[in-house]
């Protein structure tokens, strides 16, 4: 990563780690949130013992990862973010550093878990090769990224990142098949590639931003039932590039 992007990145979620705080704290969001968490663990072997979850942030998705598995590893860049972690996970291994350098040895991993965090990075393909050396033999790297593939959201999400302050101009989507190349330039053969997310995406993930839910009696009903439509939406031919994230997992192929 360059070093302007890297504390680029600091800067701008020190000034988010409360707002995530903010986010994660209605029912109505953390249904949503545990949800996506599912759609990504159930690509996790059962056998899988040691795990990492990448750009952890605030550790919301790292709290559940360590009631599954304890012991697990969270990695962040931004010092303010693993604080707030520290309060949501106090059993798990919290590490401040870059993505791109991995303070770990080879073959530490059973499984890595990436939400959201590959976007902020510049070096994508040194990214993912990292999570590659970073993984045993039989590891997977579990993903969840923006997903650019509708031009509607394409072009809202360029827009939304280049005025708000709470995004980083330089950030990007990815498309399904751009993430899929890039998995496997970095040396992965994809085992899933799959989109998740977009009315509850809209209403429950992100309250500090689209806060409507939080007046509504019976938020909770209301995002269970979009959960389901959103399930249906992401499985139907036509309709699934509507969605607002794509989900890919991948083993490292060693030679
Ligand atoms: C969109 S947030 C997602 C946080 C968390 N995974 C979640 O779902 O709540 C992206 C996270 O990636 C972290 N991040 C950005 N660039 C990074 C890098 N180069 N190395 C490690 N973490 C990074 C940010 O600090 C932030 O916590």
């Amino acid at each position: 990563m360059s070093a302007s992007n890297a504390l680029e990145q600091i800067e701008l979620h020190k000034a988010l780690a409360p707002r995530y705080a903010y986010r994660y704290s209605f029912e109505f969001s953390r249904l949503f949130q545990e949800d996506w968490h599912r759609e990504m663990l159930r690509l996790l072997p059962e056998k899988s013992e040691r795990v990492l979850d990448l750009g952890c942030g605030t550790g919301f998705f790292l709290a559940e990862l360590e009631a599954l598995r304890p012991g697990a590893v969270g990695l962040d860049i931004s010092h303010a973010m693993l604080r707030v972690s520290e309060q949501y996970v106090p059993g798990a291994r919290l590490v401040t550093a870059d993505a791109e350098r991995l303070p770990f040895r080879d073959r530490s991993f059973d499984a890595i878990f990436c939400k959201g965090s590959l976007h902020h990075t510049r070096d994508h393909v040194r990214f993912l090769s990292n999570c590659a050396r970073a993984l045993r033999s039989n590891g997977v790297l579990i993903m969840s990224e923006p997903c650019n593939d509708n031009f509607l959201i394409r072009w809202a999400r360029a827009a939304m990142y280049r005025v708000s302050k709470h995004f980083h101009p330089d950030d990007k989507g990815f498309t399904k098949t751009g993430l899929v190349a890039l998995m496997e330039r970095a040396g992965f053969e994809i085992t899933y590639a799959g989109r998740y997310g977009f009315f509850a995406y809209i209403f429950a993930g992100f309250p500090d931003h689209i806060g409507i839910l939080r007046w509504v009696p019976g938020n909770a009903w209301i995002v269970r039932r979009m959960l389901a439509l959103d399930r249906w939406i992401c499985s139907t031919r036509f309709l699934r590039i509507l969605s607002f994230q794509v989900v890919v997992s991948g083993r490292p192929r060693r030679s």
